[in-house]
């Protein structure tokens, strides 16, 4: 099909702004037609030929849509990469990155993950024929162990979900592509504000872009980000095929959470900072899980590839009649599932996050009834404190 003029094709990829400043101004930034500071939401599920044969480059919403290509665009300049898929979950996009294995390839993962990617790898790839198995990532001997002739890919989370393993993005990098498998970091506790593992030699980069992309606990979407153009047919395939892309008023959400996603990362990493102190300093509180801390064992390797700790921290307190005290008291603190909002959210992954991940690995890893984990928001973290303290002592 002949194309006409697409006023949306070309863009500039800001390459000398800094990240604070990309993060505003995203790919086109403005409508390139009417000007709209704000870019336009395209609510159309189709798109008019003016004549036979002629295209202005977008057909059909399910292939492709403007507001979704501003949101991909901004992604993949914020990632450093090469292009950028946008999917309707986390959930979603990651089943796209996993669907690129094929009967009898075997994939290794990182022992700690959020329970979904546990469940999306066991229950739908495993009994599809991919063979799957975990290691602890930390330590870069494990990984080499684990690799297989038939390993076609690696999977990491760092810091994992919940229990905050720092997996070294490089070393990692270097042992898949020796064995020649794709290497898959799942970006969401970092962002790329802090952490960019496209540059540090990941193939794919995935999101739940629920999380702190968006930012206001208002949408469900999920983000791939890839380093070479040879996956792009792959992504195509499964958004034109699946119909998993966002829609065009989540993917205008996104695009506008993306906006503030610096000023919130460092207050989220902020806050973070004092709320983990407090906690460590309680008297109910047995242990804290935090990159942040200079005794994680993580912390050194955290802070070579990532500018920050992020707002997540993970606990366990004394029993699980406090850990059901701090749930059912809170006020202002938010007892729900997800993270990464303006609000703070405690969780409870025994029976949220991680209820499907098998009981064992699950108290191997130490996730337990006493086991909580905290996103904290942007608020005044003295408030988050006196929360927290008075629904412990409820
Ligand atoms: C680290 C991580 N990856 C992926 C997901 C899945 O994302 P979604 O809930 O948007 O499907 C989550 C959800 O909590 C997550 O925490």
């Amino acid at each position: 099909m002949e194309k006409v003029e697409n006023y949306y094709a070309d863009y500039d990829k800001k390459e000398n702004l800094s990240f604070d400043s990309k993060v505003v101004h995203g790919a086109l930034g403005c409508d390139p037609i009417s000007g709209a500071v704000s870019f336009p939401i395209f609510q159309s599920a189709t798109f008019r030929h003016r004549d036979f044969g002629v295209s202005t480059g977008y057909d059909y919403s399910r292939l492709q849509n403007p507001t979704r290509q501003e949101l991909e665009r901004t992604m993949a300049i914020l990632e450093e990469g090469v292009e950028a898929f946008a999917f309707t979950s986390g959930q979603a996009a990651s089943m796209s990155v996993f669907d690129y294995l094929k009967r009898g390839e075997h994939c290794l993962l990182c022992d700690d993950l959020y329970g979904g990617t546990h469940r999306i790898v066991e229950d739908i790839f495993k009994v599809n024929g991919i063979e799957i198995s975990y290691v602890d990532m930390f330590d870069l001997e494990n990984v080499k162990k684990a690799i297989q002739p038939n390993t076609k890919m690696v999977f990491l989370e760092t810091p994992t979900n919940p229990m905050m393993k720092v997996g070294d993005i490089k070393g990692i990098a270097k042992i898949a592509h020796a064995a020649g498998a794709l290497f898959v970091v799942d970006n969401t506790f970092m962002t790329p504000y802090f952490q960019r593992p496209l540059t540090l030699g990941a193939d794919i980069v995935v999101h739940s872009g629920t999380k702190y992309l968006c930012g206001h606990n208002d949408v469900v979407a999920g983000m791939v980000v890839i380093k070479d153009e040879a996956l792009s047919h792959h992504f195509h395939i499964q958004l034109k095929s699946l119909g998993s892309g966002l829609g065009p008023m989540d993917s205008w959400l996104i695009i506008r959470g993306i906006k503030t996603l610096s000023l919130r990362m460092k207050k989220h990493n902020e806050n973070a900072k004092i709320v983990a102190e407090w906690l460590r300093n309680h008297p109910k509180v047995k242990k804290v899980y935090y990159v942040g801390f200079e005794d994680h064992p993580g912390y050194e390797m955290n802070l070579s590839q990532a500018s920050g700790f992020g707002g997540m921290i993970s606990f366990e307190l004394d029993s699980e009649e406090s850990a059901r005290k701090l749930l059912s008291n809170v006020k202002m603190v938010l007892f729900a599932e997800s993270l990464g909002g303006t609000e703070t959210l405690v969780t409870y992954p025994i029976t949220q996050t991680h209820e499907d991940v098998p009981d064992d690995i699950r108290r191997a890893l130490g996730i337990n009834e006493a086991f909580i984990r905290i996103s904290v928001g942007i608020e005044d973290p003295q408030d988050i404190i006196d929360d927290l303290e008075q629904a412990l002592n409820s």
